[in-house]
């Protein structure tokens, strides 16, 4: 049995902050507004990127930049063993579509992985968490045109090379399966008027599942010690009842939202239900019999996935309220209990994860987010976040019971080491953290770091693992 890596998570925009600092470029997270307006425009990109707001969380995000040395230094006392962060792309390719790398960019996560190597901390490197150079958005319409594609494999090389001896986990598009519904969030484009948004949805997913498998042939090449898996959002479907239609319905819902996607990141083939699927509802894709080979020739080393929760699906008769998800909701789970933000908690739902994916796809499997946003108040220098001690203990419970069970897992990476901004809603009060940022909604406050209860309950889970016999 494999030694598990234990780490936390996060992705570039929502720590980074310094948006244009040393010849970064815009990327699409830096046009999201805060929590005032985020939700109403994020679903309006055309009305959203020529708009002027006046707070943007990515600008600042929680001042990783210049504290970076002062929060791995928090994460070696941690004890973590890995940290999943992402490279903003927009730092190494400014525009997009450049020939030559921005090396101060460059130079940037040289001393991010070498200050994570110090300590013996493995950096899992995502290639695009939510975002993407602007640029590539108004002058091509994102993954929308295939010329991304060419774009995304330049910057993947340049990567590869730079950091080949720094980086053995990566990981390629941040949960991948959005792409079908979050176009301009997953998808970086922004959806003509008449557009038939399935179709789009598809499109997006196809062009970006090309990309990742010229990266994993690319990965292969450069980095022959280094893995490279796909990222999606994974949240097991219940069925509402032993109702015949609502485990079908609960099926296709987890079809359509998850397994989709899966298949062809990681089969590297269209599901056999997709004809049936796109003739239904119209979608005419631009495939090539080229595209097609290389998918099913270059897949995913394992999968990563985001664990926050499970789904329940049924009949649209008995579709009355919907719970609050972290990008598909489902139906309101009577035996669970939900998060202040109506996340519905359910540790168990990650064991059966965890044997749902490792029996349909039978690759290695890495939780690489997996955790809860709380409001929370700084009490004399600390949190008592006891709440999410019991979270943790529990989920990782059940991931140990998932290993018992045999399912090869890599790690676990905890959301989120620092606190940092949320992605859905642009607030900074969703907390996630082991470790609190004195900073607020709008970007105000001191950004000093401090400990909460969990990080030291992290910390001795972590000892404790590391020294079992
Ligand atoms: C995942 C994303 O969807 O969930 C993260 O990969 C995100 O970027 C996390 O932060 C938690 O969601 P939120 O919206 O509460 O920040």
């Amino acid at each position: 049995m494999r030694q598990l890596l234990w780490g936390v998570a996060s992705a570039a925009n929502q720590i980074e902050g310094a948006y244009d600092v040393d010849g970064k470029g815009l990327s699409t997270a830096d046009v999201l507004p805060g929590a005032k307006d985020r939700h109403k425009y994020i679903f309006n990109p055309k009305e959203m990127i020529d708009k002027s707001f006046d707070y943007y969380p990515s600008y600042k995000g929680v001042d990783f930049y210049h504290r970076y040395k002062e929060d791995i230094a928090l994460y070696a006392e941690l004890g973590i063993t890995c940290y999943r962060m992402s490279i903003a792309w927009s730092r190494i390719f400014p525009k997009g579509d450049e020939v030559t790398p921005n090396e101060a960019g460059l130079s940037f996560y040289d001393d991010v992985f070498d200050e994570c190597l110090k300590f013996g901390i493995e950096p899992i490197v995502t290639l695009s968490h939510f975002e993407v150079p602007l640029h590539l958005v108004k002058q091509y319409n994102g993954w929308a045109d295939k010329r991304l594609i060419a774009f995304f494999e330049r910057y993947c090389k340049v990567v590869f090379e730079r950091y080949r001896d720094k980086v053995k986990y990566w990981l390629t598009f941040n949960e991948v399966n959005s792409a079908t519904k979050l176009h301009f969030h997953s998808g970086a484009t922004i959806p003509e008027k008449d557009t038939n948004l399935e179709e789009l949805g598809y499109q997006l997913l196809h062009n970006q599942a090309v990309a990742a498998s010229k990266a994993n042939k690319l990965c292969h090449e450069i980095c022959p010690k280094a893995k490279i898996g796909c990222m999606v959002q994974y949240s097991p479907v219940y069925p509402y009842s032993a109702h015949p239609e609502d485990v079908l319905e609960a099926n296709n819902f987890e079809r359509d939202r998850e397994l989709f996607a899966l298949d062809l990141f990681v089969k590297g083939k269209y599901p056999f239900y997709s004809k049936r699927l796109f003739k239904e509802k119209n979608i005419n894709l631009d495939i090539t019999q080229e595209e097609l080979s290389l998918l099913v020739e270059f897949p995913a080393d394992f999968i990563s996935f985001s664990y926050y929760m499970s789904l329940s699906y049924g009949r649209k008769e008995i579709i009355t309220e919907l719970t609050n998800g972290n990008i598909f909701s489902g139906l309101k789970n009577p035996h669970l209990q939900s998060s202040e933000w109506g996340w519905q908690i359910d540790p168990v739902g990650l064991r059966f994860a965890l044997n749902r994916l490792y029996e349909l796809y039978q690759v290695p499997l890495f939780i690489v987010e997996n955790g809860i946003g709380v409001t929370e108040e700084l009490m004399d220098g600390t949190v008592d976040d006891d709440y999410r001690i019991e979270y943790l203990r529990q989920h990782i419970e059940q991931l140990e019971e998932a290993v018992s069970d045999g399912v090869d897992v890599i790690g676990y990476c905890m959301w989120a080491g620092t606190d940092l901004i949320s992605n859905s809603t642009g607030e900074m009060r969703k907390r996630y953290g082991l470790i609190y940022v004195d900073t607020d909604d709008n970007g105000n406050g001191t950004y000093n770091r401090y400990k909460k209860k969990s990080y030291y309950w992290y910390q001795a889970f972590i000892n404790d693992y590391l020294t079992r016999e």
